[in-house]
C-alpha cells in the first residue's frame, strides 16, 4: 500500500459503532469542555510575553488575527467534527483525506499541541501557585531554583532555576483525576469555567478605569528588536511585531479544536460538534481582545519585561489598581483553577488522539489500553504525564509556549487542506455541518496561520523541524510497519 492509502470513512464509522468509551458529554458540556480548554496561560501569561517581546498595545490586533484564523480553521474542523463521529481530532480526519503519512504528522503534530501546550500551562501554574504562597504569607514561596527551569536566572539576585516542582505536581495530580474518568472531569470544569469568565470580565470592568493613555501610545511601536532574558532576539513592533504577537497569543485559542477529540463520548456528535468548536471560539475572541486592550493599558511594557514577567495579571493589579488588592487575590486562585482545567483537556485530547492512533496500530497497544473499572485509556495517561513533566521541568514557559503555538497553527494549515480535498474527492458524503464559501475558508486559514509561523521567527522553525525528523523516523522504523490499515 502507498504511503498515501487513505482509511476509508465507511471504516472510521465501522469502528465508531465498537465503542468502548462511554457516551456523556452533550452540547453545553461539550462549549463548556471548549471554553474550559481555551481561556487559560494564553491569556493570562502569553499575552504579557507578547506585549513585552513583539508588539507593545498592538497585541490587540494580534489577537484579532489569531482570532480570524481559528475562526477559518474553526469552520473547517467543525465540518470535519460533523462527519465523522469518532475520537481523534486532525489525525483522525486526515486519515481519511490525506493518507496515513499525513495522518501521522499531524497526530505527531498534536503532541505539541496537546502534551507540550500542557506543559506550558503548568509552568505558567507554577507561576501563579507562588503568588498564592505569597498572599498566604509574605516571603512563603517555592524557591526559585525549585520553580524555574536551568535555563532561567532570577533578575536581581542571580539565582539559576533547578527544576519546576509545582509544575510536576500539577501534572501528576490532574492525571490521576483524569484516570478516574470523564464525568467528574467534565463536572469540575464546568465549575471552573464559570469562575474564569467571570474573573475576566470583572477584570475589564474594573480595569478600563486605571488604563493610562500613556501606555497605548504608540499603539504600533516603531519596527526594532528584542532580545530576551535567554538570549533570543525577536522582531520588536511594527507588522513583524504583530505577525510575532499573533503567533504568541494563538496559544489562547488552542484548545476549541479539544472539542473535537471527545466526538466519541458525545451523545449527538453531529449536531453538538459544530456547536461546542464555534461557540466556545466565538465567546473567547470578544473576551480577549478587551482584556488585552486593559491589560496593556494598566501596565507598562517595562513592567512585563521586569518585574511583571511572572504572574502578570496579578502584578498589573497589585501595582497599579489601587484598593483591588483583593482582586488580585481572587484572580490569583481563579486562575489557578483556570489553568488546571485547562491542563485537564489538554491531557484529555492527548490520551484520546494516542488511543485512535493505537487502535490504529500507528503507536503501541499500551496507549489504547482502557482501564478495566474507570474505562480510561490509564496507561497513556500515566506515559503522558512522564512526557509533560520533562518538558515542564526543564523548560522555560516561553520556549515551550511557541513551540505548542507553532505545533498546533502547522495541524490547522493541514485541515484545512484536508477539508478541502474532502469535499472535491468525496462530495457525496453527508455533512451535518459545511463550512462556508469554501475553498475561500480553507485558503484564508492556510494564509492566517501560515503569517502566524512566519510571524514565530527561525528559532520556532527550527524546532518544528526538528519534532517533525524525529516522527518521521519513528514512522519509517515503527509505525508503517504495524499500521493496521496498511497491514490489512
Ligand atoms: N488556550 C489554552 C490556554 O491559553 C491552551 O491556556
Amino acid at each position: 500500500m502507498s504511503l498515501f492509502a487513505t482509511k476509508p470513512l465507511e471504516a472510521l464509522l465501522k469502528d465508531a459503532g465498537h465503542e468502548t468509551l462511554h457516551r456523556t458529554l452533550g452540547p453545553a458540556q461539550l462549549v463548556a469542555l471548549g471554553i474550559g480548554a481555551i481561556i487559560g496561560a494564553g491569556l493570562f501569561v502569553r499575552t504579557a510575553d507578547a506585549i513585552a517581546q513583539r508588539s507593545g498595545p498592538s497585541v490587540t490586533l494580534a489577537f484579532i488575527l489569531a482570532g480570524l484564523g481559528c475562526a477559518f480553521a474553526g469552520l473547517c474542523y467543525a465540518e470535519f467534527a460533523s462527519m465523522i463521529p469518532v475520537a481523534g481530532s486532525a489525525y483522525t480526519y486526515s486519515y481519511m483525506t490525506m493518507g496515513e503519512l499525513v495522518a501521522w504528522i499531524i497526530g505527531w503534530d498534536l503532541v505539541l499541541e496537546y502534551a507540550v501546550g500542557a506543559a506550558t500551562v503548568a509552568i505558567s501554574w507554577s507561576q501563579y501557585f507562588n503568588k498564592v504562597l505569597e498572599y498566604i504569607s509574605p516571603g512563603l514561596s517555592v524557591p526559585y531554583q525549585w520553580s524555574h527551569s536551568p535555563f532561567e536566572t532570577q533578575m536581581g539576585t542571580g539565582v539559576r532555576g533547578l527544576i519546576n516542582v509545582p509544575a510536576i505536581g500539577i501534572l501528576l495530580l490532574l492525571t490521576l483525576l483524569l484516570i478516574r474518568g470523564t464525568r467528574e472531569s467534565a463536572f469540575i470544569n464546568s465549575l471552573i469555567v464559570v469562575a474564569k469568565v467571570s474573573i475576566v470580565i470583572i477584570v475589564i470592568f474594573v480595569g478600563w478605569g486605571f488604563m493610562n493613555p500613556v501606555n497605548h501610545t504608540p499603539y504600533i511601536p516603531a519596527a526594532t528588536t528584542y532580545t530576551t532574558p535567554e538570549g533570543v532576539t525577536h522582531d520588536y513592533g511594527g507588522i513583524m511585531g504583530i505577525l510575532g504577537a499573533a503567533g504568541v497569543v494563538f496559544f489562547a485559542f488552542i484548545g476549541f479544536d479539544a472539542v473535537s477529540t471527545t466526538a466519541q463520548e458525545a451523545k449527538n456528535p453531529k449536531r453538538d460538534m459544530p456547536i461546542g468548536i464555534l461557540g466556545s471560539l466565538v465567546v473567547c475572541t470578544l473576551l480577549y481582545v478587551v482584556f488585552a486592550h486593559v491589560l496593556s493599558g494598566v501596565a507598562t511594557v517595562e513592567d512585563f519585561r521586569t518585574a511583571g514577567k511572572e504572574a502578570s495579571v496579578a502584578y498589573a493589579i497589585s501595582k497599579y489598581m489601587t484598593g483591588y488588592a483583593w482582586l488580585a487575590k481572587l484572580v490569583t486562585v481563579a486562575i489557578l483553577a483556570g489553568f488546571s482545567s485547562v491542563i485537564l483537556v489538554m491531557l484529555f485530547g492527548q490520551s484520546r488522539v494516542f488511543y485512535s492512533m493505537s487502535a490504529d496500530g500507528l503507536v503501541p497497544k499500551v496507549f489504547s489500553d482502557v482501564h478495566p473499572k474507570y474505562k480510561t485509556p490509564w496507561k497513556s495517561n500515566l506515559l503522558f504525564f512522564a512526557f509533560t513533566a520533562l518538558f515542564a521541568a526543564f523548560l522555560p514557559e516561553d520556549i515551550v509556549g511557541e513551540m505548542t503555538s507553532i505545533g498546533t497553527l502547522f495541524a490547522f494549515i493541514l485541515v484545512c487542506a484536508g477539508v478541502w480535498i474532502l469535499r472535491v474527492r468525496r462530495p457525496e458524503l453527508e455533512r451535518a455541518f459545511k463550512a462556508p464559501v469554501l475553498p475561500f475558508t480553507a485558503i484564508m486559514g492556510i494564509v492566517v496561520c501560515g503569517a502566524m509561523i512566519y510571524g514565530l521567527g527561525w528559532t520556532n522553525w527550527a524546532r518544528l523541524a526538528g519534532w517533525m525528523v524525529i516522527g518521521l523516523v519513528i514512522y519509517f522504523a515503527y509505525s508503517r510497519k504495524h499500521s493496521i490499515t496498511r497491514n490489512s
